[in-house]
């Protein structure tokens, strides 16, 4: 279980969340979706112990400020929205870092098998920084699936957490991403996403979190955060929400309502 209460987090002289709180489940995939600015990286960042805050956090039972980083590190990993690189590191050593220490041995050959899980088999000499943006985000995930490529050990959920983790991937390489997302939590382990794209957050979330201005507005299942007068809201423009016959939900954006300058 991950549980973060009453989180506040100060940038500079503004508050971006205010008392902010949020759940999450092993064995589900949870998105938190809401405009640019509105604080869904910030909250992550809180919650990975990445950003200070007030408040708690709490993972698989304990208070995470509490936890050694190498505790945390063994128990979740984290996928950033960006991640330059200023040195060039081929493919093999950016998965690499994902291990727990540099100095330990490939059990199980993780690396390559992570690779192979991203379709980045035969990549792993090639340069990080001539690959393209999406090649790059897809090494990172294998980064992150190999420092916690076991979903649950000794009986405890391990936790992805991804920030907009398929931002520039396209279609193919979006549902490719999203179904390791969800095989991992359906193995056992605990997804939090940061997603832009609210038609795969329909195909995948098992709960969503909607932030708005720093504050979430509703966190509940899919159904009960994809209506159109509360996703309206959030994002300023007006959307309606369809459910085709047979096959899931989807979204098209409507008309946008912004005032003229
Ligand atoms: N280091 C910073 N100092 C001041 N403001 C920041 C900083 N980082 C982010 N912000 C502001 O905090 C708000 C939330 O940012 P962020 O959490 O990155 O939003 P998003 O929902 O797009 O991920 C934005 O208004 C952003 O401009
Ligand atoms: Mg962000």
């Amino acid at each position: 279980m991950l549980k973060a209460q009453n989180i506040t987090v100060s940038l500079g002289k503004s508050e971006i969340l205010h008392d902010v709180s949020f759940e999450a489940k092993p064995a589900q995939l949870t998105a938190i979706v809401g405009p640019n600015g509105s604080g869904k990286t910030t909250l992550l960042r809180a919650m990975t112990g990445d950003a200070e805050y007030s408040g708690t956090v709490e993972l698989n039972g304990h208070d995470i400020k509490t936890a050694r980083a190498w505790e945390l590190a063994s128990e979740r990993a984290v996928l950033p929205q960006a991640t330059p690189l200023a040195f060039p590191f081929t493919v093999l050593e950016v998965v690499r870092l994902g291990l727990n220490s540099g100095v330990t041995a490939d059990k199980g050959g993780l690396v390559m098998r992570a690779l192979r899980r991203v379709g980045l088999a035969g990549f792993e000499g090639r340069f990080y920084q001539e690959l393209s943006g999406g090649e790059q985000q897809r090494v990172q995930l294998a980064r992150v699936l190999s420092q916690v490529w076991e979903p649950v050990t000794d009986d405890t959920p391990r936790w992805l957490f991804l920030d907009e983790p398929v931002s520039a991937l396209d279609i193919g390489h979006q549902l490719q991403v999203m179904q390791i997302a969800k095989d991992y939590a359906d193995a056992g382990g605990g997804v939090v996403a940061v997603m832009h794209d609210l038609n795969l957050t329909a195909m995948f979330a098992d709960s969503i979190a909607l932030i708005s201005e720093g504050r979430v507005l509703r966190q509940a299942a899919p159904e009960a955060v994809l209506q159109d007068e509360l996703l309206s809201r959030a994002y300023q423009c007006s959307v309606r929400v369809n459910t085709p016959p047979a096959d899931g939900t989807y979204l098209l954006p409507h008309a946008a309502s912004f005032a003229a300058e």
